[in-house]
């Protein structure tokens, strides 16, 4: 296998969770461990300076939430660490599913007192689809949460995934206690502090007399209980099934009190996966291929208002990326030289000689990209499993100057491109239909085509609730229907067929009704 080394140090993965589960606060405390940052509250500060750097981003630092997927490079016990930050907000839940298209796990963080949420639910959807494994970190044990079988059933439960606990709670809020790490074999008290290495693990034998005066001769009792009790259910964790996104070993801790991360860190350091062989529509790439591949998951546009530049953010998956070399950009057939590409250690953008599988690199991009194209040493293929999903609002793009529709077009043409909000077009006919899954999108698209463009526009609600990718067999059949149902069908951008539903009644109406054809609620955008 080429390049060994370099892959083998890697671990690329995102934190998840519904909003104020604790993602930032999680990712904070990694940073501090990996020595990225120095002080609590960086990455905070970090967040609204990031937004202040452009107008349109102002509109989401005035709502304060994250819409920046950034990665952030840190180093921890030998391991390069590749954290791709992913936007909590729901309305930008799309942009946080391609970013999973990036990564080879995931954290899942867990609020003790809410338990499983809306947005958990449908990021463990995405998880699943690609077998992401998973650690699940359940927070806010510092407060009074949940009983702690009663999360594990409900994440179980809810989540469909089977859990591994890897340390046990002693009560929660405020007689919290702290956790016993099962792995280890060892006690670890509570203290509240937010540095990064003031916990202090005790070795003791759960039956050690010792663990009754350490935390009270009941609460002893109960943790005895629980671990023979997890012990005779669980065993050892089986780092196979996790692998393959089976099994998931859940950590309890308090983020914000920095505890119980380091226990969840160290873990994740020994089993998370490192990059590993990746799908194409034309054959498996194993990562240790000596010729680079990579593809784009991401476009940030205009991070520096003065410049119209965009970044394009490529995931390596194969060989070595090098800086200045030509490679195929397969979709325009062109190649293509990077003179600047950079990397993302944590405190600053650092211009980079080269990168291996499992990096993240910038790109500037003056409109070449499109999310999910594909970098080849001049092999033709595309990576596999980076779909579209459903949006949930639809709304008509109304042109209100005539004057400019060339600016218009070609503004939601490259905003599509990014990936902000999809664009279907009427079949049979000229509407412009936007899909997103937020409202805050079409403000975000409506100022930045009167910024960027100076295109004005505005969006007229439509009835729609879900696109429906939809395939068929019978090719005759599927232009039929298209037809017949012209005022609720329309192309996506690369020409495929959409069918617009109304309602789940009406979808399923229509299911019933048309037995060979396939609905789909997200698309390939490359298909194998
Ligand atoms: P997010 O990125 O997932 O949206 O969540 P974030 O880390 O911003 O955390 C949301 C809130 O939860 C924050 O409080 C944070 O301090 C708090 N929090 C995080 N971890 C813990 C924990 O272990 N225990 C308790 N009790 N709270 C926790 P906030 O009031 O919204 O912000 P701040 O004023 O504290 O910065």
């Amino acid at each position: 296998m080429k390049f060994e080394k370099e892959i083998n140090r890697r671990k690329t993965f995102a934190i998840i969770s519904h909003p104020d589960a604790g993602k930032t606060t999680l990712t904070e405390k990694l940073l501090l461990f990996g020595g990225a940052i120095q002080t609590a509250g960086a990455v905070k500060s970090n967040k609204i300076k990031k937004h202040a750097t452009s107008d349109f981003m102002e509109i989401e630092r005035q709502r304060g939430i994250s819409v920046a997927t950034s990665v952030m490079t840190f180093e921890y016990q030998n391991m390069l660490i590749n954290l791709l930050d992913t936007p909590g907000h729901k309305d930008f839940a799309e942009d946080t599913y391609r970013t999973l298209t990036a990564v080879d796990s995931v954290i899942l963080v867990i609020d003790s007192v809410n338990g499983v949420e809306d947005q958990t639910r449908r990021l463990m959807e995405v998880c699943r689809m690609r077998d992401t494994p998973v650690i699940v970190f359940i927070n806010k044990m510092d407060r009074d949460g949940k009983n702690r079988f009663d999360l594990l059933e409900e994440i179980e439960a809810e989540l469909k995934l089977s859990l591994h606990p890897m340390t046990l709670p002693i009560n929660s809020g405020k007689d919290f206690k702290g956790v016993y790490d099962l792995h280890n074999k060892s006690l670890v008290l509570f203290t509240a502090n937010t540095k990064a290495d003031d916990e202090d693990a005790i070795n003791i034998d759960i039956n050690d007399p010792e663990l009754d005066k350490k935390i009270g001769t009941t609460d002893a009792a109960t943790l005895r209980e629980d671990v023979e009790l997890v012990d005779g259910v669980y065993g050892e964790l089986d780092n196979e099934a996790y692998l393959k996104g089976k099994i998931a070993p859940v950590f309890f801790g308090s983020a914000v009190n920095n505890f119980g991360v380091r226990e969840m860190l160290n873990t994740f350091i020994r089993i998370a996966p490192v990059p590993r062989d990746r799908e194409t529509s034309l054959r498996t790439i194993e990562v240790g291929e000596p010729k680079f591949s990579g593809f784009i998951f991401k476009i940030h546009a205009n991070l520096d208002p003065k410049h119209r530049d965009r970044i394009a953010f490529l995931r390596v998956c194969s060989g070595r990326f090098e800086r200045n070399k030509y490679y195929h950009h397969v979709r325009l057939d062109k190649d293509m030289r990077f003179s600047n590409p950079y990397s993302f250690l944590a405190r600053s953008k650092d211009i980079i000689e080269d990168a291996y599988p499992g990096d993240v690199v910038g790109l500037f991009d003056t409109g070449n990209f499109k999310i999910g194209d594909t970098l080849t040493e001049g092999e033709d293929f595309y990576f596999t499993g980076i779909p579209s999903f459903s949006p949930e609002i639809f709304k008509e793009l109304v042109n209100k100057d005539p004057m400019k529709t060339k600016q218009l077009e070609k503004g939601i043409s490259q905003l599509t491109d990014e990936g902000v909000a999809q664009l279907f077009t009427q079949f049979g006919g000229t509407k412009k239909i936007i899909g997103c899954v937020g409202e805050l999108q079409f403000e975000v698209i409506q100022y930045r085509l009167l910024q960027e463009y100076g295109a004005a526009c505005e969006f007229r609600p439509l009835p729609f609730y879900k696109a429906c990718w939809i395939t068929s067999n019978d090719k005759v059949k599927l232009a039929d229907y298209m037809r017949f149902k012209q005022t609720n069908t329309a192309e996506d951008k690369d020409g495929n067929p959409v069918y617009l539903a109304q309602s789940e009644w009406f979808l399923n109406t229509e299911r019933t009704n048309n037995p060979d054809i396939t609905f789909h609620f997200t698309s390939e955008i490359h298909k194998s």
